[in-house]
């Protein structure tokens, strides 16, 4: 009778102490992955950005063709300035300036130095330069 209480008592610490221990150890793996949990998940949010969110026209125009377009640097046809891009687009059409602000034309470097910019934005900072001409 008393073996068996004994035993009893003893199984039950057993049993709560692995409880425990399982818990604790859980709990010790959540905390320890979290970190990487999160910044994997800053990091394919990052990525996804980078890879599919287009820039719109106005925001690329902003950070790579200001610098010229906007006061006219080296002769760069200026922002919403139809004198200088009327007879561009006259000559050529929007293809064609386009392509040339990809390749680079004279003192215009290729994609306006935004080399991380997709084809498809460099049209649409054009797009946003030449609106309302
Ligand atoms: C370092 C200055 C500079 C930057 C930055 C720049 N451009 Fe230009 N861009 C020029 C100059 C200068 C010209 C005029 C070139 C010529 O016809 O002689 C030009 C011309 C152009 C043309 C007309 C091309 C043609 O065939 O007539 C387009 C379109 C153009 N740029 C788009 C862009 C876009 C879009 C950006 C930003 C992503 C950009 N540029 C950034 C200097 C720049």
């Amino acid at each position: 009778m008393k073996v068996k209480a004994v035993l009893g008592v003893a199984l039950f610490a057993l049993g709560m102490s692995t409880t425990f221990a399982q818990e604790m150890s859980n709990e010790e793996i959540v905390e320890r992955i979290k970190p990487y949990g999160s910044l994997h998940v800053a990091g394919a949010a990052a990525a996804d950005a980078g890879a599919s969110a287009a820039r719109s026209g106005e925001d690329v125009y902003n950070s790579a063709c200001v610098a010229c377009h906007g006061s006219g640097v080296l002769g760069a046809p200026r922002l919403h300035n139809g004198a200088d891009w009327q007879p561009r687009l006259d000559e050529k059409g929007l293809d064609g300036v386009w392509q040339n602000a990809l390749s680079g034309i004279n003192a215009m470097p290729p994609r306006g130095t935004c080399s991380n910019c997709s084809d498809d934005e460099i049209k649409a900072a054009i797009e946003y330069m030449i609106e309302g001409i």
